[in-house]
């Protein structure tokens, strides 16, 4: 094989209390990642789509950083030629440099015959991560390849564990048209955490997984709550407690900041009550003014895939 072009999914990292271990995979929005194989060792993007502020030098771009990393493990006579479209707009919280780098990966490692491992081609996507946000965390770029919710139960060793979906979970994610960078949203945190916050989170990150396991609809939402990282970041988001409380009001089982932010996420059990969230979250936008995009997910199982329709949809906020 020479070509491949693969779609790699959103996803919403940290899940409230799991700052930098807890992930999900969303059905959209995504990035699609065409590659083609080369018979010498270098790296070219091509074309960028869907987005006019990302790099297209190869040390500079996500894509590009994760490939070198990838053809430093090996001697062989190849290198890869990539054209990048942007489904997901960068500083959105949804994982966009996440997608592309998870996406590359894939892409890369089927062109490559596989010869990889899905935990070796999460080590090469933190890179992407490194260069995007400073720190390689693995909470975006897991749940893109893996599908589903994944948990870092370790980065040293990185230890990445699958959990159980319920079968009704529902996303709901509301994209506000700010930028937040994921480095900036870092950097506003504090690195000590009191004995007693620190006790109230991890018995909500217990609780989130119990409820996963348990289809406890309830338990998931009151685990959400995020004691640590959301009463710091959510001063970068325009109305997140205001949007918050229409999620909630309006039937979610809970709502916080996805990753870094500028998106806020809600879940919600079962479609109807994630549209009606929706519903009530686009609504209140238009009374106040807020611009944005809102998408209505279930669960993303299976990941990065390989993808042949032409369609990509761009983020348009
Ligand atoms: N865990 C990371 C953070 C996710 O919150 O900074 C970034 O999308």
């Amino acid at each position: 094989m020479k070509n491949i072009r693969v779609k790699s999914p959103a996803t919403i990292a940290n899940l409230g209390c799991g700052f930098d271990i807890l992930g999900l995979a969303l059905s959209e929005p995504f990035d699609v990642i065409g590659m083609e194989l080369l018979d010498t060792r270098k790296i070219e993007i091509l074309e960028i789509t869907g987005c006019d502020d990302l790099s297209l030098d190869p040390a500079k771009n996500v894509v590009g950083v994760v490939l070198q990393a990838m053809l430093n493990r090996i001697d062989d006579n190849v290198g890869f030629r990539v054209k990048i479209e942007k489904g997901i707009y960068p500083g959105s919280g949804i994982g966009s440099s996440a997608a592309s780098a998870a996406g590359a990966t894939y892409a890369a490692n089927a062109l490559l015959e596989n010869r990889f491992s899905t935990n070796e081609l999460i080590v090469f996507a933190m890179e992407g991560e490194r260069l995007a946000s400073g720190t390689a965390h693995a909470d975006n770029v897991a749940p893109a390849l893996m599908g589903g919710i994944t948990l870092v139960r370790s980065y040293d060793p990185l230890d990445i564990i699958s959990i159980a979906i319920p079968r009704e979970l529902f996303c709901v994610v509301l994209h506000p048209a700010i930028e937040v960078k994921t480095s900036d949203a870092r950097m506003v945190l504090s690195d000590k955490i009191p004995l007693k916050t620190a006790v109230k989170q991890w018995g909500n990150v217990g609780g989130l997984i119990a409820g996963f396991y348990k289809e406890d609809y309830a338990l998931i939402g009151r685990s959400l709550t995020d004691y640590i990282v959301e009463p710091v970041r959510s001063i970068l988001i325009p109305r997140f407690y205001e949007l918050k409380k229409v999620a909630v009001d309006n039937g979610a089982l809970g709502a916080g900041i996805s990753g870094s932010g500028p998106s806020i996420f809600a879940l919600c059990k079962g479609e109807v009550s994630a549209m009606r969230v929706c519903n009530a979250l686009e609504m209140h936008m238009r009374i106040v003014g807020l611009r944005g995009k809102t998408y209505v997910s279930a669960i993303n199982r299976e990941g990065v895939s390989v993808y042949q329709e032409e369609r990509v949809m761009y983020e348009v906020l």
